[in-house]
């Protein structure tokens, strides 16, 4: 039988534009756990999968799909909507197939196995700065002078963006990822659909120049790849660039972020961190990636009728998976309200499950793992210098200021 949509109290208030939801989620989330099921959320009009066992069969099911759904007005489609139509987050096979395929090369554990000794240069000069400025002690943000340009400057390299056109992506990077939160203005959709047009222009005309005079970077192998005789569309291709940076950018910079802040409230962790750091980086990475997720909710759309967690989802209505509630879910990990460096096992959902699992997870554990590791060897007496500021937004979950000392 499918239980009434009414008879959970909590989700008919969970309200992702709620300040105090945004401050802190982690009570919520336990009593839409608590529940035993998805819930019915009136203000989001879904179903909300809060349970580990519910968000992981969410984001796996094969009857709820990605579904391609405008977010601005159709005339304005050319810009936003497209590139989101036609990218992998955008889509489900067969098209998804085609697209991820000819990424998951570029992005296979070996390839970004190679970039390691690149990453950790681009930490040592980017903390090398951060020494040089704060020669007299004082206090600097980790989220602008660190977290932030560190992964832009990754995927630029990856990408192969010439280093005088690389101060053009954070911004642009910044306006496009405002679409994925639920409270959004008109100006902030107007800035996302400007960003996609220029940038949209920038990857046409590099992709162009590119097949001309080919590089060994992602876009030429892009521009080149060929899979089964099949090509990327150049609409697909600008996309694919596009959702790369974008989708890639802004869930590591608040991945670092939220993790710096819980191992700087932590003291004895960091302790541990800075005494053993070859044993602990990685699953330091991973505990930064479960204790506070960077990205709190995804949406699928049921294709046909399907059963989550004891509920029918039925044909054509939404559910979401709370990958940020599953991965401090006590029924797969002990002491889950605990931040612990050394966690092991960490069968965390933070990069999703299934045909959509994150193409950039191997990235971006390396560069997390490397960050962390060099900033600990660099200032082991890292410590807060005032109050870290909260970005105001649920979905992407993280802070934009972070005030430290060294
Ligand atoms: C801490 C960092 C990151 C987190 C937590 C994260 C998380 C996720 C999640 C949860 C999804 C699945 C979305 C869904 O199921 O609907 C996803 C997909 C994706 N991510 Fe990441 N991501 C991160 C970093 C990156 C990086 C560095 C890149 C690329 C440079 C990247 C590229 C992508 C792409 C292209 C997809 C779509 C894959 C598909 O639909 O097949 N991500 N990511």
């Amino acid at each position: 039988m499918v239980p009434s949509r009414r008879v959970d109290g909590h989700a008919g208030r969970f309200d992702p534009r709620s300040p105090d939801l945004v401050r802190d989620p982690y009570p919520v989330f336990a009593e839409l756990r608590a529940a035993g099921r998805p819930v019915w959320s009136d203000e989001l009009g879904m179903w909300l999968a809060a349970r580990y066992r519910d968000a992981d069969a969410v984001v796996r099911h094969r009857g709820l799909g990605r579904i391609y759904q405008p977010r601005l007005p159709e005339d304005l489609w050319v810009g936003f909507n497209k590139l989101e139509r036609e990218s992998v987050l955008g889509c489900e096979p067969p098209k998804h197939t085609r697209l991820r395929g000819l990424l998951g090369k570029a992005f296979a554990r070996g390839n970004i196995e190679r970039l390691r000794p690149h990453i950790h240069e681009l930490c040592q000069v980017l903390l090398d700065g951060v020494a040089t400025r704060t020669a007299d002690g004082q206090p600097f943000d980790l989220i602008t002078e660190f977290a932030e340009p560190l992964p832009v400057m990754v995927i630029a390299e990856l990408l192969g963006i010439p280093d005088s056109d690389r101060h053009l992506l954070r911004p642009w990077s910044a306006d496009l990822v405002k679409m994925n939160e639920y409270e959004r203005s008109p100006a902030q959709e107007a800035a996302a659909q400007e960003a996609a047009a220029q940038f949209g222009a920038y990857v046409r005309a590099l992709a162009t120049e590119r097949l001309r005079r080919p590089h060994d970077d992602l876009i030429t192998h892009l521009v080149q790849a060929e899979q089964e005789g099949d090509r990327l569309t150049e609409d697909e291709l600008v996309a694919t660039v596009v959702v790369l940076l974008n989708a890639g950018h802004e869930a590591s910079v608040n991945c670092l972020g939220n993790g710096m802040v819980a191992l700087l409230s932590h003291p004895e962790q960091q302790r541990r961190l800075i005494e053993r750091p070859a044993e602990l980086a990685a699953t330091a990475a991973e505990e930064f990636l479960r204790f506070d997720s960077p990205l709190h909710l995804f949406e699928r759309t049921a294709m046909a009728d399907v059963e989550i967690g004891g509920v029918v989802v039925r044909t054509g209505e939404r559910i979401a998976a709370l990958l940020g509630s599953a991965n401090r879910d006590p029924e797969v990990f002990e002491r889950a309200d605990e931040f612990d460096v050394g966690r092991e096992p960490n069968p965390h959902v933070a990069f999703g499950g299934g045909v959509h699992f994150c193409v950039g997870a191997p990235l971006a554990r390396v560069e997390l793992a490397i960050a962390v590791r060099s900033l600990m060897a660099r200032f082991p007496a890292l410590s807060f210098a005032g109050t870290p500021v909260r970005r105001p937004t649920f979905v992407q979950r993280g802070w934009s200021y972070l005030p430290v000392t060294r």
